[in-house]
């Protein structure tokens, strides 16, 4: 499916809404489907020197992708129907009210990033709602064999700060991460799609004696080696022992979180999980989808402006097809989708693979 047409399938109900396209040249002579694009062809350009290194795939980019989740999964349509606040969605709090959402458990290290993207969010007069879903998507882009993640301006810079407990935590159950986010709106198919986060991710926090511990042996690469390892028998911790939300990891120096582990092996999600090891189209397609509809959580997408042009196209994935690591067989794998055999799938050659920390930026 082309990146036009998962837009019109995650906003069908703008077509009918849509302006007539009204190209404008923005700087440097690119083109923005509408004028209030052009700002952020300047927000990225700043953003990729300046907060990416230079556009790479590492720790800023990594921890911009965790933000937009920590910010939009701030939402609850059990408390809109109660007529409660439960949280703006993607609005820009956590930010605005960093003094009191980077406390909760569940935020335990966003503030580094918070206020890293503050100044770009002031200097470039963006909301911080705005901000936080560009950053991510840019970010994200970075990835080789990354998605390219349709972009939305136009977000309200008011919010209040969202309540604690909307954050799922790793030591949670499936169970209970399926309940809060089948409560923003995602079903654990989808919250499986999400999880393609975690093969661009790291963990600094839940042991913090060895910050920078990958999930996968690939993180700077959007490839489907996440989704293979988390189903290897694990044998080691990576770190200091048996923390609260980590497992045994299949490799020196991979981390693996309690709730990626389950969510791999539960009845519901199993089968969409093994399918993205021989799929990467289809793993990069649905993450996004969901990911549209994730960062407009709580805003009604026809106020906003759709200015996904600027997010720049990721370079190809070297491979499409997950390998296991050198030193795993087949046998090592605990596969758990009943309807489909696990697929054969060839194992590197060579020692046993032992996986490099994100170096610090
Ligand atoms: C559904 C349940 C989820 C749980 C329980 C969870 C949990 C975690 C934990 C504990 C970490 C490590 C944080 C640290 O110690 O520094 C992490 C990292 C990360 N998560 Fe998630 N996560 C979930 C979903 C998501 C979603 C939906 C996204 C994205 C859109 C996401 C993106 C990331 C990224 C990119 C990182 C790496 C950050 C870095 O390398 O600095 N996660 N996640
Ligand atoms: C958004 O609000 C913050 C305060 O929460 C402020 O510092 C910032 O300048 C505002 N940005 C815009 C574009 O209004
Ligand atoms: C590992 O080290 C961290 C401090 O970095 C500590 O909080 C944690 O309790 C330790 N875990 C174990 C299992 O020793």
């Amino acid at each position: 499916m082309s990146f036009k047409s998962i837009l019109v399938l995650a906003t069908l109900a703008i077509a009918a809404y849509a302006a007539p396209s009204r190209n404008t040249v923005c700087s440097k002579g690119r083109v923005a489907s509408d004028a209030a694009c052009c700002q952020w062809f300047d927000v990225l350009d700043d953003i990729q020197t300046n907060l990416f290194d230079g556009g790479e795939c590492g720790e800023e980019a990594h921890e911009s992708l965790r933000l937009t989740f920590h910010d939009a999964i701030g939402f609850s349509n059990s408390a809109v129907r109660e007529g409660k606040f439960g949280g703006g969605g993607a609005d820009g709090s956590i930010m605005a009210f960093a003094q009191i959402e980077t406390n909760f458990h569940a935020n335990n290290g966003v503030d580094e990033i918070v206020e890293e993207q503050r100044p770009f969010a002031i200097k470039h007069k963006v909301s911080f709602g705005d901000f936080i879903q560009f950053a991510g998507a840019v970010g994200v882009s970075n990835c080789a064999g990354g998605p390219r993640i349709p972009f939305f301006a136009g977000r309200s810079n008011n919010s209040r700060p969202a309540p604690d407990l909307t954050v799922p935590e790793p030591s949670d159950s499936p169970d209970t991460i399926f309940a809060r986010m089948g409560d923003a709106g995602f079903s654990p198919i989808e919250v499986v799609d999400l999880l393609a986060s975690h093969t661009v991710a790291a963990q600094d926090h839940v042991d913090g004696s060895i910050p920078g511990t990958p999930f996968d042996s690939t993180p700077s690469s959007f490839d489907s080696q996440f989704f293979v390892e988390t189903l290897l028998t694990g044998t080691l911790f990576p770190g200091n022992g048996s923390n609260v939300g980590e497992v045994l990891s299949p490799l020196a120096g991979e981390f693996r979180l309690q709730s990626d582990f389950a969510i791999a092996r539960d009845s519901r999600t199993a089968c969409e999980w093994q399918s993205f090891i021989t799929n990467h189209n289809s793993m990069v397609t649905k993450f996004e989808a969901v990911m549209a509809k994730m960062s407009v959580l709580g805003h009604d997408v026809r106020s906003l402006v759709d200015c996904s042009e600027v997010i720049p196209a990721p370079s190809k994935a070297k491979t499409t097809v997950a390998h296991l690591p050198a030193g795993k067989s087949l046998a090592d794998v605990e596969a758990a989708c009943a309807a489909t055999p696990f697929p054969t799938i060839a194992a590197d050659p060579g020692p046993a693979t032992s996986v490099a920390a994100v170096p610090p930026s």
